[in-house]
């Protein structure tokens, strides 16, 4: 009687597992017990298993590579009825008017010297045609340029302003998308090389009282030539230092408000005597975060000296030279003049004429030249970069010379001498090519929902497994876990106790009592 009850509990729980097993929608299992012969069985068994093994190498597979978190770029074009105008920097490229500089100033020293060095090196390059001896030379002549903007920044930034070019002097023409302009539209910052420099549209203007207050960014309906910015400006040879500015004109750079230009770095030179058209085209960058691949930042938690100074967004750029400031500041205790150093932190300007200043200084100078400085400075998130189209005529035409002069006299001024009046005067056109704009975007090339969908692929693919064949393994687990109970309270009561779960007649399922019989 025990044996046949025991044997009856057995060979029940046997079959729960059985019918399971057997009408599984994992494919090949039922397959291994559908099978009558042995070697059918075991070939079907090896197969199983061997499917089962490739299943769980793909998805481990799968599973890393997210983890590696991919991405890829996708480009559109993106068009667009309405574009911001970008800010356009303008600089002279000379930093110093040479009637600002008085001949007592300590300055003229070291114009001097620095005179005389090209002198010399025009000397020697005369005598000799290797240009072995170039880079001694170019040192010794940076040398002094380094002495004269040392001591040029040492002055305050209101002596600073009124020894450069002003505005005021050179824009004698503005006007943007048909609408005249003035100096109004302009903001100046003070460059260590360039001295003043001004930017158009830059969202800042300073009001009666002189404090900076934001305004609207223009915006441009219309692409093509006429709607651009259209700027005349006379560069004021005659002020020029001879033997510190080689080349004649200014440094634009087109960039984004939120940006800090940095014209020693970049931007393009235009030359006098002619009419410079930029026609451009705009790129908006978006980068991912961390973990993804370029690690972008917002500037969130990130030093930034130029946001302090001068309100700028973050750029990689920024972050740099703070970080190369910093460390000067730490190290060598004063503040470099090619840095923003923000005047909370009341730091002295580096002095070079101090021998230990100096070596410091140059120290920190090679680092951040070969970028040694162990800065953590990852890619803003969100970019604007101009794609620029540059072309050039002679401006003004031999024709118009004359009566261009004529106009000028009626304005303002102007002493030059007839033979010099192409080289005192720049015209430059900067205007949107289209309105269509570039979108680089980073994606990620793996989300959540490829994740799943790619690793329940391989899973159909080799074993036929879903969601619905863990349901059925689930109720598996439920039919079991009844069973062992039905077993507890039968055998609390002697009597045979009949399991109403089993008597239910399920399809597939063969009760006890059939069995046993
Ligand atoms: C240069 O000289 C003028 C007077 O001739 C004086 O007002 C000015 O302050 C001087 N500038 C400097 C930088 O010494
Ligand atoms: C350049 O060379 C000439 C002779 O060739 C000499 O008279 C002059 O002093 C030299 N200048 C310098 C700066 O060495
Ligand atoms: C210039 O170079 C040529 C060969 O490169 C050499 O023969 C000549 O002597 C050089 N001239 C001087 C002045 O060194
Ligand atoms: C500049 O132009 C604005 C209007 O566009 C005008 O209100 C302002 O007075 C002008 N400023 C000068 C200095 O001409
Ligand atoms: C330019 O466009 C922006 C966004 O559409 C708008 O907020 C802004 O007022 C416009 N600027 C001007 C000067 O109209
Ligand atoms: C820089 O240092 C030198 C020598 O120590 C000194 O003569 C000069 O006045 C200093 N310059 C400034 C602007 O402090």
């Amino acid at each position: 009687m025990t044996l046949l009850k025991t044997s009856c509990e057995v060979s029940t729980l046997r079959q729960l597992g059985w019918t399971i097993v057997q009408h599984t929608s994992a494919h090949g299992i039922p397959n291994v017990f559908r099978s009558r012969h042995w070697f059918r069985k075991l070939v079907w068994t090896a197969f199983v298993f061997f499917a089962l093994c490739c299943a769980l190498w793909q998805c481990t597979e799968m599973v890393l590579t997210y983890f590696s978190y991919p991405s890829h770029d996708k480009i559109t074009l993106i068009s667009s009825a309405k574009l911001k105008f970008p800010a356009v920097t303008i600089c002279n490229l000379n930093s110093v008017r040479l009637s600002s500089l008085n001949r007592s100033f300590a300055m003229f020293t070291s114009l001097q010297d620095s005179g005389l060095e090209m002198a010399h090196r025009r000397n020697r390059s005369h005598i000799w045609n290797s240009s072995a001896d170039f880079p001694d030379e170019y040192v010794q002549y940076a040398g002094a340029f380094k002495k004269f903007a040392s001591e040029f920044n040492q002055l305050s930034d209101e002596q600073k302003t009124e020894m450069g070019h002003n505005l005021e002097d050179m824009l004698i023409f503005c006007n943007f998308h048909g609408q005249e302009c003035n100096t109004s539209f302009f903001s100046r910052f003070i460059n260590y090389k360039f001295g003043n420099c001004y930017t158009f549209n830059s969202q800042k203007t300073t009001d009666v009282e002189g404090n900076l207050i934001s305004i609207e960014a223009l915006n441009i309906t219309k692409a093509g030539f006429m709607y651009g910015l259209h700027l005349e400006l006379f560069i004021q040879q005659i002020e020029y230092i001879r033997d510190m500015t080689h080349s004649a004109g200014i440094r634009l750079l087109i960039h984004d408000q939120s940006q800090m230009p940095f014209p020693e770095d970049e931007g393009v030179n235009i030359p006098p005597g002619a009419e410079t058209d930029i026609g451009m085209m705009k790129v908006h960058i978006k980068r991912l975060k961390s973990p993804y691949e370029s690690q972008c930042t917002e500037g969130e938690n990130v030093k930034n000296y130029y946001k302090d100074s001068y309100g700028a967004g973050y750029t990689r750029e920024a972050c740099k030279r703070t970080c190369a400031q910093q460390s000067i500041m730490e190290n060598c205790g004063c503040s470099h003049w090619e840095f923003a150093s923000p005047k909370e932190l009341h730091y002295t300007k580096c002095n070079l004429s101090t021998p230990g200043v100096r070596d410091c200084v140059e120290l920190y100078e090679f680092k951040f030249a070969h970028d040694d400085l162990n800065c953590h400075c990852p890619l803003q998130c969100m970019e604007e970069l101009y794609e620029l189209t540059v072309s050039g005529s002679q401006w003004p035409s031999t024709a118009f010379i004359g009566s261009f002069s004529r106009s000028l006299k009626a304005f303002r001024a102007f002493q030059i001498a007839q033979s010099s009046r192409r080289d005192n005067f720049v015209k430059v056109v900067v205007y949107f090519k289209q309105l269509n704009y570039e979108l680089i975007e980073e994606e990620p090339s793996m989300t959540e929902i490829d994740l799943i969908s790619n690793m329940g692929g391989l899973v159909g693919l080799w074993v036929g497994f879903s969601v619905c064949t863990l349901a059925e393994f689930f109720e598996l687990f439920i039919d079991v876990l009844l069973f062992f109970i039905q077993r507890c309270l039968r055998k609390a009561p002697p009597e045979v106790y009949r399991n109403p779960y089993l008597e239910k007649q399920r399809p597939g399922y063969i009760s006890c009592k059939t069995t046993t019989i």
